[in-house]
């Protein structure tokens, strides 16, 4: 767990970048910071390992302080990636992930073996260990910044905007990659975005902050969409917020009307996927329905997007 209790930064000559602070992100989770540009979100993740200093309150790790551990030490347990991935340029992408696990004391030959192994786990075979960052794409060189952070093995992990510099279908890739990573390892992420759409899909949690780094609101994307705090949270997490918060209901206890063999349908659903699902199917179909399957993978009722709304409105047709 990571606890900011109450902390302040004030930058020498300017404004408050952190305004009283107190938020705890839980172990094991991954918590979005997110907000517009400028309101210190950067700020609260380098305080964090202690890149930047707090003007007043504390930030503990598992209840321990980081201003009294030993910044080396501290640093070794905190993977931290940024946008473009900050490689270093000249060396190969192996030895960028190995770099650091030399560093702790592994043998080189341990670290380039487990290097090998991490970058398989990100998605980058072995043809790619030999190159340099340059002969890279963009995406390529996100997943060579992911692997570096965990080369360590880390328990918590720091990103700032880690996907935001890849076109926006490369990043869907690295979305689902990285979902399928953390379900795996799960670390304590602190990951800074200012894309409120990565943060409620990529957040356990979301902290989202304005203006003078005040945070507005902590909790998770459910909370976030279903009750917004205040006028600012309601028109950052978007117009649209009914229709994404769908994503989170059911299907399960829809209504539906008996199917006819003589139903011709696209778009089907089953129990288990999402209103959100269900509406986009019903209204993409021609004839504004979206057939349900049964268990045994047949259909077994329909809905039309009317349904969907009447059993939103608490109305069962
Ligand atoms: N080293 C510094 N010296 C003085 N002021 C700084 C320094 N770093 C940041 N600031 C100021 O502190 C505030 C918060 O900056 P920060 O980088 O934390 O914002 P951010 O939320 O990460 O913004 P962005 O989305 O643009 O990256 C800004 O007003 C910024 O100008
Ligand atoms: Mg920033």
């Amino acid at each position: 767990m990571i606890t900011f209790d109450d902390v302040v930064k004030v930058y020498p000559g300017g404004s408050t970048a952190v305004d009283h602070l107190s938020v705890e992100l839980p172990t094991g989770k991954l918590t979005a910071l997110v907000g517009p540009s400028g309101c210190g979100k950067t700020t609260s993740l380098r305080m964090i390992n202690r890149m930047v200093a707090p003007t007043a309150g504390r930030i503990l790790i598992d209840g321990r302080d980081v201003a009294g551990q030993d910044e080396a030490t501290l640093r070794r347990g905190i993977g931290y990636v940024i946008q473009h991935a900050g490689l270093f340029p000249h060396r190969t992408v192996l030895d960028n992930v190995a770099t650091v696990p030399v560093l702790v004391g592994k043998t080189r030959r341990e670290a380039r073996k487990s290097a090998l192994e991490l970058l398989e786990r990100v998605g980058l075979s072995e043809e790619f260990a030999k190159r340099y960052p340059a002969q890279l794409s963009g995406g390529q060189q996100q997943r060579v910044g992911v692997a570096r952070a965990l080369a360590a093995d880390p328990p918590v992990m720091l990103m700032d905007e880690p996907f935001s510099a890849v076109d926006p279908v490369v990043r869907e890739q690295l979305h689902r990659e990285f979902l399928r990573l953390q379900q795996e390892l799960g670390k304590t992420i602190a990951m800074v975005t200012h894309d409120i759409d990565e943060a409620i899909k990529l957040g356990d949690m979301v902290a989202i902050f304005r203006q003078g780094g005040v945070l507005a609101q902590f909790g998770t994307p459910q909370e976030l969409l279903a009750k917004p705090a205040d006028d600012f949270v309601a028109e950052f997490v978007g117009r649209d917020r009914g229709l994404r918060s769908l994503s989170f209901d059911s299907a399960a206890d829809l209504t539906v009307r008996p199917y006819t063999a003589d139903i011709a349908y696209e778009g089907s659903f089953t129990k288990a996927d999402s209103l959100r699902l269900v509406i986009d199917l019903a209204i993409r179909s021609p004839k504004g329905i979206a057939v349900r399957l049964g268990a045994d993978g047949e259909p077994d009722g329909y809905v039309t997007h009317h349904d969907v709304a009447d059993h939103l409105a608490g109305r069962q047709p």
